[in-house]
């Protein structure tokens, strides 16, 4: 069951389109990976999926329920939680006073989901008390992972969670994606890095210029040669999927062919 239908998403900075025509889908305990070279649109897509940004044409869709018109505050509240590529903290607060902030339009279980939500997290149930400040680069971004979940949301958005990490909290960072994924939440996940990206996600989107380039089991699009596909080069145009996920609306998203 699709948490995330995101579909032919075009938007952009005042008049020039960044992203054009993007369409991701997440399923129920799945992790689904966007890369692409820098400047791809990846971040772009993200916020004009959860909101930030207007859509010049697309259609967002939370569970089945359409949000393509809601601002970023409905959004969350419908089951979406959106976690940026930096500044995702409030360094003065505690861990917990972080969670309570992701939360506050929560009337009721405020205290149960913390409790929840530190479980998935094992450094942060550690420091709970700690101010956010004080933790390293790699606890920061699971805090802002731990604080997008606490309105229990079925789809997450993740920029570039471990970007700037050593490979060691890689890794740890990688894992709790996995871990929240398994609670039944949809994960979407910006990765820089290609080779991390499809060992730890079951499905791979590459963007390249703003536009769908290539999709698939994220084992499958291990084997294309990335590279040259970032470059602009040839193998772009080969679905390297069986087509379960792509062929929103009838028609795949990426030509058949290889
Ligand atoms: N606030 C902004 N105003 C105008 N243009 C922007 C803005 N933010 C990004 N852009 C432009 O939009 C394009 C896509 O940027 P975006 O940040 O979405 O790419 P990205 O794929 O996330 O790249 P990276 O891998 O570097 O994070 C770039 O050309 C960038 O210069
Ligand atoms: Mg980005």
């Amino acid at each position: 069951m699709s948490v995330l239908l995101a579909e032919r998403i075009t938007a952009g900075y005042g008049k020039v389109p960044i992203v054009q025509g993007v369409s991701v889908r997440a399923e129920v305990g799945q992790v689904v990976s966007i890369v692409g070279p820098n400047g791809a649109g990846k971040s772009t897509f993200l916020k004009a999926v959860f909101g930030l940004l207007r859509k010049v044409d697309g259609r967002v869709e939370v569970d089945g329920c359409d949000v393509s018109h809601l601002p970023p505050h409905r959004i969350a509240v419908s089951g979406m939680a959106y976690v940026p590529q930096v500044n995702n903290v409030f360094p003065s607060l505690s861990i917990v006073e972080n969670l309570e902030m992701g939360a506050y339009t929560r009337r009721q279980g405020m205290r149960e989901r913390i409790e929840e939500v530190l479980e998935i997290f094992p450094d942060l149930k550690a420091a709970r008390s700690g101010r956010a400040g004080v933790l390293s680069g790699g606890q920061r971004n699971m805090l802002g992972m731990a604080r997008a979940l606490m309105l229990s949301p079925r789809v997450v958005l993740l920029d570039e969670p471990t970007a700037g990490l050593s490979p060691a909290y890689t890794t740890v960072v990688w894992k709790q994606v996995r871990r929240v994924a398994e609670t039944g939440t949809g994960v979407v996940v910006v990765e820089q890095n290609v080779d991390l990206a499809v060992s730890h996600s079951d499905w791979t989107y590459v963007l390249v210029a703003g536009r769908n380039r290539l999709d698939g089991a994220a084992s499958e699009v291990a084997k294309e040669d990335l590279s040259s596909i970032f470059l602009g080069g040839g193998g772009g145009n080969s679905t390297v999927s069986d087509g379960s996920q792509t062929g929103m609306g009838g028609e795949p998203m990426v030509a058949n062919g290889s």
